[in-house]
């Protein structure tokens, strides 16, 4: 129990000045608002002194944290007192003042529940109150040690005072109160006793117990609106910050669910202890919590919390790696972390898309942390945070019926006058709790109940009144009853969303009222400063203030609040883009908001495609609604789906159906060659990755012609690599050669030319130059190979990882390259290089690069470690849907891995339907040449009955189909595999003339990979 005592400051003084009538109406208006005070933070006014108040925390009911409330009650009670002193002094000309006292200490059994604690049980508690009162600055709070104890873990403290207090030889200790800082929502509300949730409390407990030795767990609470989610997660909570556990918790917002990296951001920066720090004092935080992470992924972590040094870029990397190492970051420092802990993500519902995938990934590692993570949400929320592998889920039904009616007859009280009208309000509610506290609260506002919380009274019969008939309607009728000046508040901060800070709402123009909205508890305070933080009581309430408004009103609020959120901090406007374009947008200034999502895809590009590519969705939805008339409607529709079309592969979504051909319609009204011809190059590629083979032939012929038709080189050199690419998958050799030369000749040398989409695009065509000119046998292959390689080297990290994998992948496999020690450091550049600052796709390619220049070596760990990378691999190609038209190869390899351990039964068929897939697409020539070979080499090594023969058929099926003349790679191939053939014959002969000639063009092409393969054959 914590006693608050509190006292005018001179008041004989004031007497003497004002008289004593006027004295005593001031006092009266004093008790009336400290009694609001102290009731809002769930304490009893348990005595006016005269010229004083008394109140205690935690008596009647048992507060696990009374001090905690006490201090918050103490703070606010003197912002009270500041607002009538500030009437007073313009009235009176005296200046009032207030001391306050606090005291912590046991309360003797049994009083608690009393409703009237006298002096005599709890004398010494209120004694000590009292004399840290007397000794309390003006203005101030003075704590005792036992209160400052309690609370000193949250609260802001002074160092420790002996101080003298009068009439007393004895110095005793006190705090001076300084802040209370922010605290979690569960002190803002006069609190009820938990009803039922026996079972849960106890399941989430036990879990949280074990949590303790390293075996985390994730607990998903759902439930629909007022069940009691929070509050049961509260209750949890409440009781682990008892035992000293940290807790953490990040909301989700109605309206920030399309603002990226709002919820992680959030619960970041809760987690990391920067909330309320400024910059530079945040970064300092941040950098103890990481203190061995790498300072490019510190930066990273910076920005994504929005506490980075404006004046430090950001590191240039792929968004993919920027998410690979922020979650590898995260993850290490929970894993590091010791110290039991709780997060609570608060309505997932809410969550923007990029922070629900973020999350998932940091879930990953909890169940070997010693933490417990809580999220709620309500129950048509089915994203990937209600589908956490491993976790625990609760589903929140509503309270039994007498659970419900021992709510409400606590809430109303012991008086008779009530019970009829509890039955109603129970059979009403339906077992949700926050209903029928609203029911309650709108009965009293209404008059029916007089009294106050605990202890109502009826004044009418049961018959005379009617209660709304759902919670939305009961807080409408509440919200309804305000007076204009509070109603006004609440709608303006209803659009700012459920939470916001006082000087916000002026900026936007309200004169705020909120002691009403306080003391009605539609609004929570929860920090205690000069410039406050307030929350909606419940997102409920938000929604109907929100709703309750004339939508014109509400239009002028969202402007002002989306140039107030451009003006107050400019160098956060581009991170801020995206939220100013959604205030715009719900103020109908399309042209505006459009601006905004543009200028939120810039900035977010940098960081998630898919959060980019959220922004370029709204902007097209904009620019669709626009009127067909307006003269900017075309170009407005034209950027921002380009670039989705441009960057569909990213995400692998497939939009080969009607954007892109209502794309193409918009560019060809409009004339627009090289926007279409920017979505086609990121359509080709999307084929591609797919393995829609046929299309992307197509496509990337059709592509090409545009780009020739537009005739500017830059543009030509920049967007070719998406045809070579799709022509290279399905091995058109004349028109790889064709367009890498061309842009090899476009570039005139320039590295970097055209570097809009790859770094190098002129390393990149180098590259397939060369795999033409060895596919078709032709000389300088190898030149333009080692140029490609340094080139690529020195310009980005994307091209060097693009380089590498189109230079080994098909070298290695073909059988033109060995993977020697040099080519093997070639690859693990390119692997570190695409982990470090790659996008995905990259690092699949280096990744399945490597695996296959693994499998090729000599010692058995590097073959083991090949086969791990290509199983890995080719799980991600299928669970991600890229990277498709690879899927048989890397499989082939991998089974080929499988047969040399001896399973050659479970391998084949593996190879057997790899090989029929690729002859079936029309794609023998490319990665069905390797891929036949493996084949035919595993069957003759097993030579069962059928083998040799199924052997011979591959071959045949491979020489007959259609080729380009002259394609020695699969000459080579094919050479190699007839020697097998024969040997498996036992035609000794016919061995040794294909083996014979298998070897000389081997050496005559240089294909170092062959002449091996070759020479170790007997
Ligand atoms: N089991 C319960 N016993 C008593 N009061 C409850 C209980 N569950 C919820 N409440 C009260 O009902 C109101 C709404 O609960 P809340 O947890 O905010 O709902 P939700 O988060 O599910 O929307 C709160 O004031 C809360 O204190
Ligand atoms: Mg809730």
């Amino acid at each position: 129990m914590t006693v608050l005592f509190a006292d005018v400051v001179h008041s004989m003084d004031i007497a003497a000045a004002v008289g004593a009538e006027r004295l005593r109406e001031i006092m009266t208006e004093l008790v009336e608002r400290a009694a609001a005070v102290v009731q809002r933070w769930g304490g009893t006014v348990d005595k006016f002194t005269g010229d004083g108040i008394m109140a205690v925390f935690g008596g009647p009911i048992a507060l696990e944290d009374h001090a905690t409330r006490a201090c918050v009650a103490a703070l606010g009670l003197q912002d009270e007192v500041k607002r009538l002193a500030f009437e007073v002094q313009e009235r009176d000309g005296v200046n009032l003042q207030l001391c306050v006292g606090l005291n912590s200490g046991q309360v003797v059994a049994g009083e608690i529940g009393s409703r009237s604690l006298g002096y005599t049980t709890i004398g010494e508690q209120v004694g000590m109150a009292q004399r840290m009162e007397s000794v309390a600055p003006p203005g101030g709070v003075m704590l005792s040690v036992s209160t400052a104890r309690l609370v000193e873990r949250h609260a802001v403290l002074s160092a420790p005072e002996m101080l003298h207090i009068k009439g007393s030889d004895q110095p005793v200790a006190g705090r001076r109160l300084v802040g209370a800082p922010e605290r979690d929502r569960r002190v803002a509300e006069a609190p009820s006793t938990l009803v039922g949730r026996r079972w849960e409390m106890a399941a989430i407990e036990g879990l949280r117990e074990r949590a303790i030795n390293s075996r985390g767990a994730v607990v998903t609470v759902a439930g629909s609106p007022g069940i009691g989610k929070s509050r049961l997660v509260r209750e949890v909570t409440a009781l682990a910050t008892t035992q000293g556990v940290d807790v953490f918790t990040g909301y989700c917002q109605s309206h920030t669910s399309d603002i990226p990296f709002y919820a992680v951001a959030r619960l970041l920066r809760a987690a990391t202890g920067v909330e309320g720090l400024d910059g530079q004092a945040a970064r300092d935080r941040v950098r103890d919590r990481v203190p061995d992470a790498n300072p490019e992924d510190v930066l990273l972590l910076e920005d994504l919390l929005g506490i980075a040094d404006p004046e430090v870029a950001l590191p240039k990397i792929d968004p993919d790696a920027r998410r690979r190492r922020l979650t590898k970051l995260v993850n290490a420092a929970s894993l590091a972390r010791q110290a039991p802990a709780i997060y609570v993500i608060e309505d997932a519902h809410w969550i923007d898309e990029v922070s629900e995938s973020m999350l998932a990934d940091f879930l990953t590692v909890i169940p070997q942390t010693p933490a417990l993570v809580l999220i709620t949400y309500r129950p048509e929320y089915s994203g990937a945070l209600s589908r956490v592998p491993g976790a625990h889920s609760i589903a929140l039904a509503p309270l039994s019926g007498p659970e419900t009616a021992a709510l409400v007859s606590q809430l109303l009280g012991p008086n008779p006058s009530v019970g009829e009208l509890a039955h109603k309000i129970t059979e009403r509610a339906a077992g949700n709790p926050f209903f029928a506290e609203e029911i309650v609260r709108e009965l009293a506002e209404r008059g029916v109940l007089s009294g106050q919380r605990g202890a109502y009274m009826s004044v009418a019969g049961i018959g005379d009144f009617s209660v709304p008939a759902t919670l939305q309607a009961t807080i409408a009728a509440r919200i309804d009853r305000l007076d204009p000046a509070a109603k006004r508040t609440l709608s303006a901060a209803a659009i700012i969303g459920s939470r916001f800070r006082l000087d916000l709402l002026k900026t936007i123009g309200i004169e705020p009222d909120l002691n009403n909205l306080l003391r009605g508890q539609f609004l929570d305070q929860i920090t205690f400063t000069r410039n406050p933080d307030y929350v909606f009581h419940h997102p409920l309430i938000r929604t109907v203030a929100y709703e309750a408004q004339l939508r014109s009103d509400r239009a002028e609020l969202h402007r002002r609040l989306a140039a107030a959120i451009e003006s107050r901090d400019p160098a956060a406007v581009e991170k801020n883009a995206a939220l100013i374009a959604e205030h715009l947008e719900a103020a109908g200034d399309l042209h505006a908001a459009y601006g905004w999502h543009m200028r939120a895809a810039v900035w977010a590009a940098n960081r998630d495609v898919a959060a980019a590519r959220l922004s370029w969705e709204r902007a097209v939805r904009i620019a669709d609604s626009l009127p067909a008339e307006d003269p900017n409607r075309a170009a407005m529709r034209i950027g921002p789906s380009t670039m989705l079309c441009a960057t569909a592969y990213r995400v692998h979504e497939r939009v080969a159906g009607d954007r892109f051909e209502e794309l193409r319609t918009l560019c060809t009204a409009a004339g627009d060659k090289a926007s279409l011809a920017i979505a086609m190059a990121g359509l080709v590629i999307d084929h591609v990755y797919q393995a829609r083979m046929r299309e992307a032939s197509q496509l990337a012929s059709e592509a090409m012609a545009l780009i020739e038709s537009i005739g500017d080189p830059t543009l030509t050199v920049g967007l070719s690599f998406a045809a070579i690419r799709a022509k290279a998958m399905t091995a058109e050799w004349p028109d790889m050669l064709r367009w890498s030369q061309k842009v090899i000749d476009l570039a005139e040398g320039d590295r970097s030319k055209g570097n809009f989409i790859v770094g190098s695009p002129l390393a990149f065509a180098l590259t397939t130059r060369a795999m033409v000119r060895y596919g078709l046998g032709r000389p300088g292959w190898r030149d333009d190979l080692q140029q490609a390689l340094a080139m690529a080297r020195s310009v980005d990290p994307y091209s060097y990882v693009t380089v590498v994998a189109y230079t080994y992948l098909p070298g290695i496999l073909g059988g033109v390259l060995r993977p020697d020690d040099s080519a093997m450091r070639d690859i693990e550049d390119a692997l570190q290089i695409a982990e470090r600052s790659g996008d995905d796709l990259a690092l699949s390619a280096a990744r399945m690069t490597l695996g296959a220049a693994l499998v090729h070596r000599h010692s058995e760990a590097e073959r083991d470690q090949g086969h791990k990378l290509l199983a890995e691999v080719s799980e991600v190609f299928l669970r991600r849907g890229h990277n498709q038209p690879e899927v048989p190869i890397v499989d082939v390899y991998a089974a080929r891995e499988r047969a040399r351990r001896g399973d050659r039964d479970g391998a084949i068929p593996f190879m057997r339907a790899a090989g029929d897939h690729l002859f079936r697409e029309g794609l023998l020539q490319m990665w069905g040449i390797p891929a036949t070979g493996v084949l035919v080499e595993t069957l003759l090594d097993r030579s069962a009955d059928a083998d040799v023969a199924e052997a011979e058929a591959a071959i045949e099926r491979l020489t007959a189909a259609p080729a380009e003349e002259g394609l020695v790679m699969r000459d080579i191939w094919l050479l190699r595999l007839r020697a097998l053939l024969a040997q498996a014959h036992g035609d000794a002969a016919t061995y040794a003339h294909f083996r014979d000639r298998y070897r000389d063009m081997a050496k005559t092409l240089g294909f170092e990979g062959h002449i091996a393969w070759a020479e170790a054959m007997p």
